[in-house]
């Protein structure tokens, strides 16, 4: 789509806005989102910034029964000179795209994503919180929204940006969490679309993540869906480990999904010369690694959950407590070089940030 035009239609009440000190993850949304139609034979059109509002669809559209629906995750930073920066937003624009691919749905225009990510972010700019640690939570995503019952990809789809003030996505905060390795589910198999970011997979998630809730884990380790016995993620974000003075962390094997986060501290670590590798990790390998002490640090990483140490792994009812549950010193140098950079507090060497005007 070429020469496209945003229409804006500016709410008339602007709500009140939460305490910015105090908030939780995905809880309040802002004054206004983005939307744009897809029907066959017009393909994309009608881009617009609208008050936030209800969506309303036919109850057989293909969205509530067949999940054909893809979603991407990022951040706007405010930095101490209230400039608003955005994080690597066409890495997020491409992957929607890859998962567009997987999910049969047309891909939208990278240049008008990009452009609709910052006009609705400086339409809501006033939203982004001023606190350390703070964000501004962008959720663009893609719904079908055909009334079709017949399980073939819908002829028309919704593309909508949300917004979101957030704090940290775990209640630990900064501090390390605790994650249970899965025995008995799986996330996602070779050829099926666990390197997507598509709702079923989130949706297929939430049992094991809520048994091993009840025992006190933030989320579960997922491995291999077919030997059962190689790391692929947690729940909502990539992991690290760092072995004898090596990072490692799971190759892309088509199942682990190809976090920006990840591929991030990846560049980071390389930059610092810290030798680093992908790699298949058997949990075998993790937990002699644990036995021997070599097993110095481990870490998540993703767009809510920024960095996050993880201070005991629980595998086979053994609880494998790491660096004494305390934030290791590479997490927190990959955090602090993280966040430096989103927040403009560093300088950005890689050219990551892009500027809200
Ligand atoms: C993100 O980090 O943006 C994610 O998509 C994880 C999420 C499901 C909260």
């Amino acid at each position: 789509m070429n020469n496209y035009q945003i229409d804006i239609e500016l709410c008339n009440n602007r709500k009140e806005k939460p305490s910015f000190s105090n908030l939780q993850f995905g809880k309040t949304y802002t004054d206004h989102m983005f939307v744009m139609d897809y029907t066959q034979g017009q393909g994309w059109h009608h881009p617009r910034i609208i008050p936030y509002q209800p969506v309303t669809l036919d109850p057989a559209a293909t969205i509530f029964h067949y999940g054909q629906t893809v979603f991407e995750g990022l951040k706007a930073y405010l930095s101490e000179n209230e400039e608003v920066f955005l994080f690597r937003p066409e890495e997020n624009i491409k992957r929607l795209n890859r998962s567009c691919e997987r999910l049969c749905i047309p891909p939208v225009d990278e240049e008008i994503a990009l452009e609709a990510l910052k006009k609705l972010v400086a339409i809501d700019r006033d939203w982004i919180p001023n606190v350390e640690g703070m964000a501004l939570y962008i959720r663009p995503f893609i719904i079908s929204t055909e009334p079709n019952l017949d399980v073939s990809p819908s002829k028309s789809y919704k593309f909508m940006i949300i917004l979101s003030p957030v704090g940290a996505f775990y209640k630990e905060g900064m501090n390390p969490v605790k994650i249970a390795v899965e025995q008995e589910y799986v996330r996602a198999v070779r050829g099926g679309t666990g390197n997507a970011k598509t709702a079923g997979n989130y949706a297929g998630a939430m049992l094991a993540q809520e048994k091993s809730g009840k025992s006190g884990y933030s989320q579960v380790l997922w491995l291999d869906g077919k030997e059962n016995k190689y790391i692929e993620e947690v729940g909502s974000m990539n992991v690290f480990f760092k072995v004898n003075g090596e990072v490692i962390t799971p190759a892309l094997s088509g199942s682990i999904l190809e976090g920006i986060t990840r591929k991030s501290v990846i560049e980071l670590l390389k930059h610092w010369n810290v030798p680093v590798s992908e790699r298949k990790i058997s949990i075998d390998e993790i937990y002699d690694a644990h036995q021997n002490g070599q097993l110095e640090e481990a870490f998540g990483t993703g767009t809510a959950a920024v960095i996050s140490p993880i201070g005991e792994l629980l595998w086979r009812n053994e609880k494998l407590v790491i660096n004494n549950g305390k934030t290791g010193p590479l997490a927190q140098k990959i955090y602090d070089a993280l966040t430096g950079i989103q927040t403009g507090k560093m300088e950005d060497p890689f050219g990551w940030r892009v500027t809200v005007e």
